[in-house]
């Protein structure tokens, strides 16, 4: 684990230009100095990310969130007290004076707070709490983001551009934060471009007004593109009452199939199987680990069965959508097409 030694060399690291993993509540950052655009030019390297996809910007709690945003709407202030620390990601008007590199060109910045002790302590050492950490995920542009150290180091190998990963055990929330879009608040009310833990009914309560689905006009979001956070096997949703029959199907089709089920009853035809608890938060907070764990496996297909529609398990299916969405072009519902006949 990480002691404070290794905080100020990764302060050191970050105020030399350099990269650091770090982790939060939701899943592990791949951290640069926000302000030096060689720093996060070499973000965009390591994974392999278009250069016009944004970073989310990762301020300590004392930081004065009027250097980076030009405006700072009321909707912002009250989320800000309502949720940081916390998995919030506001988008607001950027600051002329932050680079519009970190931003992928945009007029925009995405700002947030974040709660893990590690990262908190990261930042408050980092230019004495007044700077900013850009950092995505820490994965390969498109992959499942990483929920803890090892997988991180499972994902980069040993990148000699990353100078540090901190370890700090594994995520709580374990899927991104929310992304919530402030910056056209005045004309277009808040938007949601990303679900996350910090739900649309929570989001309401405080600002008294439901957030409305991003439409063309919203700023792009990288992790809003169908296909992404997902795994090299292919991934096929179905439903709880169909989980057995297609397993069956595909078996006696010679697949090997992986299963990632919620039901608690295992399914005795699988090649192997995760069984994950039947609340949102604690099925959020396993889902990446075990998609990395069934992917391991090398099945032809990993089949999942499909969480309620509620509103509270609205974050999950999102990831699970584009997990099943971005695995070899549509590979799932090929494979489903031609054994389920
Ligand atoms: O939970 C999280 O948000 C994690 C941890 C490390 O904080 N970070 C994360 O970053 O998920 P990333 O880059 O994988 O996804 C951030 C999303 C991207 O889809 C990006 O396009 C969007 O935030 N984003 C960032 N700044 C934006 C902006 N100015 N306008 C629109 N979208 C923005
Ligand atoms: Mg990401």
């Amino acid at each position: 684990m990480t002691n404070i030694a290794d905080i100020q060399k990764a302060a050191a690291i970050l105020e030399s230009g350099g990269l650091v993993a770090f982790p939060t509540e939701t899943v592990y950052g791949l951290g640069a100095d926000a302000e030096n655009t060689e720093a996060t030019a070499k973000i965009y390297a390591v994974k392999e990310r278009p250069a016009d996809h944004p970073l989310i910007v990762h301020l300590a709690p004392e930081a004065d969130i009027g250097r980076w945003a030009r405006e700072v709407p009321i909707e912002a202030e009250k989320l800000i007290a309502a949720f940081w620390p916390g998995p919030l990601t506001l988008i607001l008007k950027r600051a002329e004076r932050v680079p519009a590199a970190v931003a992928g060109g945009q007029d925009t910045v995405g700002l947030r707070c974040p709660s893990h002790p590690v990262a908190q302590a990261l930042l408050r050492a980092f230019r004495q709490g007044q700077g900013g950490v850009a950092a995505p995920s820490a994965n390969k542009f498109g992959h499942v983001s990483p929920t803890t150290a090892q997988h991180v180091r499972d994902e980069f190998g040993a990148d000699e551009r990353i100078g540090m990963i901190l370890d700090g055990g594994q995520s709580e929330v374990g899927i991104e934060s929310t992304i919530l879009d402030l910056s056209r608040v005045g004309t277009h009310g808040p938007v949601l471009l990303r679900p996350g833990h910090v739900g649309t009914r929570a989001i309401a309560s405080v600002l008294g007004i439901e957030p409305a689905k991003a439409d063309s006009a919203a700023p792009r979001a990288s992790g809003t593109l169908e296909a992404h956070y997902a795994p090299m096997t292919p991934v096929m949703i179905v439903s709880t009452s169909e989980l057995r029959q297609t397993l069956r199907k595909m078996v006696r089709a010679m697949r090997l199939v992986a299963v990632l089920r919620y039901s608690p009853i295992p399914l005795p035809d699988a090649l192997t199987q995760i069984g994950l608890p039947d609340t949102p938060e604690a099925y959020a907070h396993e889902l990446y680990a075990s998609l990395r764990a069934l992917d391991e496996v090398r099945a032809d297909l990993i089949l999942v069965e499909a969480p309620p529609e509620d509103a509270g398990w609205e974050a999950v299916n999102d990831r699970l959508r584009r997990a099943a969405h971005g695995t070899g072009a549509g590979m799932g519902r090929y494979l489903a097409s031609r054994f389920l006949s």
